[in-house]
């Protein structure tokens, strides 16, 4: 069927035109006006129609979520409501939707009612925005490194290795859960498995795309990415996707700069395309924050806060300097904080958030963790008691970026192996890259869903990504 989409229609420049438009209804007022949406654009095409021309059982099921065509000529609008609308000659009902049972009506619908409804809730103007501007970014990611020479490598979702160590993963198998074959000592026979060893679903592209790096110099991987920790919160999904880029011949520093100038492109390039759809969401979200305490609103409006992002440096402070300052805060002082803060200790979202939205109101990135709580790639600083990991944590989110300089040197590797109980034949070769020509390395990877949280100032992961997988949760 050919037809014209919306989103080219809006603009009186095109008025005087004859156009054919496919849609779904969203309103019909005075039997004359008939607002329609094809996910075009946020903005919804209005349809004149002269009632004498169309018979009455038609115009009854002109309700919202009906889906219609209609020819007619584009002409600029009489009303003030928009530049553009067609005067219909031709309307044809393709699909109803008996009011009576469809759920989403033209109201506000909570958050949580749209989940469970999240084969339908693409048809509200919210999440119609939410996926217009995630496919935007999916699009701007591999833009930005392919004009910057990084080479996309797709690595596999299948895997025997535990990069992150965190042993969060879901298993893979084929064996007959019923009937487990067992080894003389009673142990699963992996042997009598699909790959003949426990292979799982991989919880980071990072391994092997260092692999690549390691001869094609710049390279990325932009993939699912699998999570069993049954952790049910509003930044966490069992199922999300990751970017993770890796660079050859760099250091901490390199990584961090590059972290900064990805997220300030991907900003940049959501303000440049996707103005309507910002505008939208800034609105919900000021709607929503009106019944939510000050100190759980936003300090800027959502158009704001990105520009903010992309025309400031981020603060770049080491954790021993973060733990200076959340002992030295009066949430701690207070005895506000939930968990303890000492040096040694994983930063909580608490802390994270203290730091970007009270402290220093602006991305923070972190850097050189205590290597007893980062993962056994990471790079030994000199003062053997830290690695050069970095976190880039953001207002209203926490942490949305974790990287690291990788360790490249064969003898600590051997020894970081040691210590995190990673039996040398299951990296062997990832050992071997630093056997055969080794050299510093750096990489990061981005929660693609925590990027799109913070650019659509959606609170909840769950109303990002269009099917969301969390603890007792798959369906659809
Ligand atoms: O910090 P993480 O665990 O780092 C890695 O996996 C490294 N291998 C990355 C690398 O250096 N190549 O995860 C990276 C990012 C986090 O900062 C967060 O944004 C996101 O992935 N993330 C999640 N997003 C949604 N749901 C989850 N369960 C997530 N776990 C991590
Ligand atoms: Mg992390």
């Amino acid at each position: 069927m050919k037809y014209d989409r919306i989103a080219t229609l809006l603009s009186k420049s095109q008025a005087g035109r004859q156009v054919t438009i496919c849609g779904w209804v969203r309103t019909f007022r005075n039997d004359r006006f008939l607002a329609v949406n094809d996910g075009s654009s946020v903005s919804n095409l209005q349809l004149v129609l002269e009632k004498e021309n169309f018979d009455e059982a038609t115009l009854k099921q002109l309700s919202t979520g009906a889906s219609v065509t209609a020819k007619g000529l584009l002409v600029e609008s009489q009303g003030g409501g928009q530049e553009t609308e067609v005067v219909v000659e031709h309307l044809e009902l393709l699909g109803a939707a008996d009011p009576e049972e469809y759920p989403m009506q033209m109201k506000r619908h909570s958050m949580e009612f749209l989940r469970e409804k999240a084969h339908l809730r693409f048809r509200t103007s919210t999440f119609a925005a939410v996926f217009r501007i995630r496919h935007g970014m999916t699009f701007a990611i591999h833009e930005y490194f392919h004009k910057n020479g990084f080479y996309g490598l797709h690595t596999p979702i299948i895997t025997g290795s535990d990069a992150e160590g965190a042993g969060e993963m879901f298993k893979v198998t084929t064996l007959d859960l019923n009937n487990v074959p067992k080894t003389e000592a009673g142990e699963v026979d992996f042997k009598e498995d699909f790959f003949a060893k426990p292979t799982n679903l991989t919880v980071s592209g990072q391994l092997e795309a260092e692999l690549g790096a390691m001869a094609l110099g710049k390279v990325y991987t932009f993939g699912p990415t699998f999570r069993a920790e049954n952790s049910n919160t509003s930044r966490h999904l069992a199922e999300f996707w990751m970017i993770e880029p890796e660079i050859a011949f760099a250091n901490l520093q390199d990584d961090m700069d590059l972290a900064e100038d990805f997220m300030k492109y991907l900003l940049k390039f959501a303000l440049d395309n996707y103005p309507e759809e910002l505008k939208l969401l800034e609105e919900k979200e000021l709607n929503d924050e009106k019944s939510k305490p000050q100190a759980e609103r936003n300090e800027m409006p959502l158009r704001d806060r990105l520009k903010f992002v992309v025309e400031n440096e981020f603060e770049r402070v080491t954790y021993t300097e973060a733990i200076d300052i959340l002992r030295n805060s009066k949430p701690f002082k207070k005895k506000k904080f939930k968990y303890p803060v000492e040096w040694g200790i994983d930063l909580q979202s608490e802390h994270e958030r203290y730091l970007v939205e009270k402290h220093f109101k602006t991305p923070v990135i972190l850097s050189d963790y205590p290597a007893g709580i980062k993962a056994f790639y990471m790079r030994r600083n000199d003062d053997n008691k830290t690695v050069a990991a970095m976190d880039v944590l953001v207002p209203g989110i926490g942490e949305i970026i974790g990287g690291s300089q990788r360790e490249e040197r064969m003898d600590i590797l051997l020894e970081k192996c040691a210590e995190f109980n990673i039996p040398e034949d299951h990296v062997w070769w990832y050992l071997e890259l630093r056997k055969f020509g080794t050299a510093p390395h750096a990489g990061f990877g981005m929660g693609f869903e925590r990027l799109i949280m913070f650019v659509t100032g959606m609170t909840n992961i769950r109303d990002v990504i269009p099917f969301p997988r969390t603890p007792q949760n798959a369906e659809f």
